[in-house]
């Protein structure tokens, strides 16, 4: 098991370049199946999410070939077999997403049912309710979906009872390829949902509206070949705005689209934060003791749930009392009791968090609960003053490319280390 070992205590400063988006390059990924002509994809992730969909692609028969780090070309005209394994599901939920993409594409597809996960219950019923009105049979027998529209699927109109991101695409997928047309409401907007839909569209699908609460799609008979590079990770950019945020330190985050950073940009600037915008570039500068806030998640282009315990981390050494609203997943508050050991004031009641700003935290050892919470204590480990030692990364690694050699170049003391040698080595050297 490999932990991070981090001396804190320095401000970040520097550049820092970001990669494509984890959670659009899940569903192109899925989507790239689609057709039997080759889909060069560029900009992805070399995270383990990604890799293990990869996995779960070839292990359906479609030919993954790995051009460079972050290209890679898909065929999915060897893919010979429409059920998904078990094992994938349990490493990473979004392997849904080849349920409609096979079911789309082949007009069936049995994936394992996810269970639910650290942050929460996660049902899916909304993405199957979206199915079903295309025309799908839809049945969960022995723990797996099994989908199948023995006709063929057929354009309908689906009004989603909540906004979700996964049955968004889900659906999306799906009626790419339905005969007629399929009007989706009340969908999500996140850039990841408009970046599936504009890769569809390169592949010849006829997808409107993605972006708004709307989004009409033509069916067409078939997909064809695309060239296509992943859209750039707000999520990412977001942990590196707020690290540099909590240490103090004055970070450019290279490589964004500032529009997608909107509601970051916001919270930064009124705790009291710089923020330049560029082109394709923020700058995050914070001088002196940031200010207390409140903060409530929301679908796009509401605050990130994604972005939660980054700004909790944040506002436990801001000035005041900041209240911190989850309003998404039932469950995205567990570093707050690890938070606690570093000398946070977080007190969790129902969804929301009170959070009483310290002056100082201290280094400790503790543990990632999830991806998000795993960086967000990272950046505390890097703000808080003394070593601190960071259990479970194997969350981190799922979302974060290089997230300790980017950390690393803006003048972080951050080791991946493996044992307690390493670690009492680590604590040997900074003294
Ligand atoms: C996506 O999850 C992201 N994952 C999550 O990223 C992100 O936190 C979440 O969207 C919200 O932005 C991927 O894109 C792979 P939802 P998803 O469906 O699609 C409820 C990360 O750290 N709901 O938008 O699973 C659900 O329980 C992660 O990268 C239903 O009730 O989220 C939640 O309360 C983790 N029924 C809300 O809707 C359904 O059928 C939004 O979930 C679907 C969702």
């Amino acid at each position: 098991m490999e932990q991070y070992v981090i001396k804190g205590g320095n401000p970040l400063v520097g550049e820092v370049e970001i990669g494509g988006a984890k959670n659009a390059a899940l569903g192109i990924l899925a989507a790239a199946i689609m057709t039997d002509e080759t889909v060069t994809l560029e900009n992805l992730p070399d995270v383990n999410d990604i890799n293990v969909l990869l996995e779960a692609i070839e292990c359906i028969g479609a030919t993954v070939q790995r051009i460079d780090r972050h290209t890679v070309k898909i065929n999915g005209s060897t893919i010979g077999v429409v059920s998904v394994d078990y094992d994938y599901i349990k490493k990473i939920r979004a392997s849904y997403y080849l349920l409609g993409a096979l079911l789309g594409k082949y007009k069936q597809a049995e994936v394992p049912l996810p269970g639910g996960c650290n942050i929460g219950s996660r049902p899916i019923d909304q993405h199957l309710k979206g199915f079903r009105a295309l025309g799908a049979k839809v049945q969960i027998q022995h723990g797996a979906i099994v989908a199948k529209a023995e006709e063929g699927l057929v354009g309908a109109h689906v009004f989603l009872d909540m906004v979700s991101v996964g049955a968004t695409i889900n659906i999306m997928m799906a009626a790419a390829m339905a005969r007629g047309n399929t009007i989706i409401e009340n969908v999500a907007k996140e850039p990841h949902v408009v970046d599936v839909a504009n890769f569809l569209n390169s592949m010849g699908a006829n997808i409107k509206g993605a972006g708004t609460d709307v989004i009409r799609i033509r069916g067409v008979e078939k997909l064809h070949a695309s060239t296509y590079a992943i859209v750039p990770d707000m999520i990412e950019a977001g942990t590196y705005m707020f690290a540099a945020a909590a240490t103090r330190g004055d970070v450019l985050v290279k490589n964004v689209i500032p529009k997608h950073l909107e509601a970051i940009t916001a919270k930064l600037e009124e705790i009291g934060c710089e923020v330049q915008e560029f082109d394709d570039a923020v700058r995050v500068i914070a001088t002196g003791r940031l200010g207390r806030t409140h903060v409530k998640t929301q679908p796009y282009p509401g605050y990130p749930t994604d972005m939660q315990p980054q700004i909790a981390v944040t506002l436990a050494l801001a000035k005041g009392t900041s209240i911190v609203t989850e309003s998404i997943f039932e469950n995205r508050f567990k570093y707050a009791d690890e938070l606690a050991r570093m000398g946070a004031s977080v007190k969790v009641e129902g969804n929301t968090a009170i959070i009483d700003g310290v002056e100082t935290l201290t280094g400790a050892r503790i543990s990632a609960p999830d991806l998000r919470a795993g960086a967000a204590l990272v950046i505390a480990g890097l703000a808080a003053e003394g070593v601190s030692v960071v259990d479970d990364i194997v969350y981190i690694q799922r979302g974060y490319e290089d997230f300790e050699g980017k950390l690393r170049t803006l003048g972080a003391e951050i080791e991946r280390v493996s044992s307690e040698k390493e670690i009492q080595k680590f604590r040997l050297r900074v003294g």
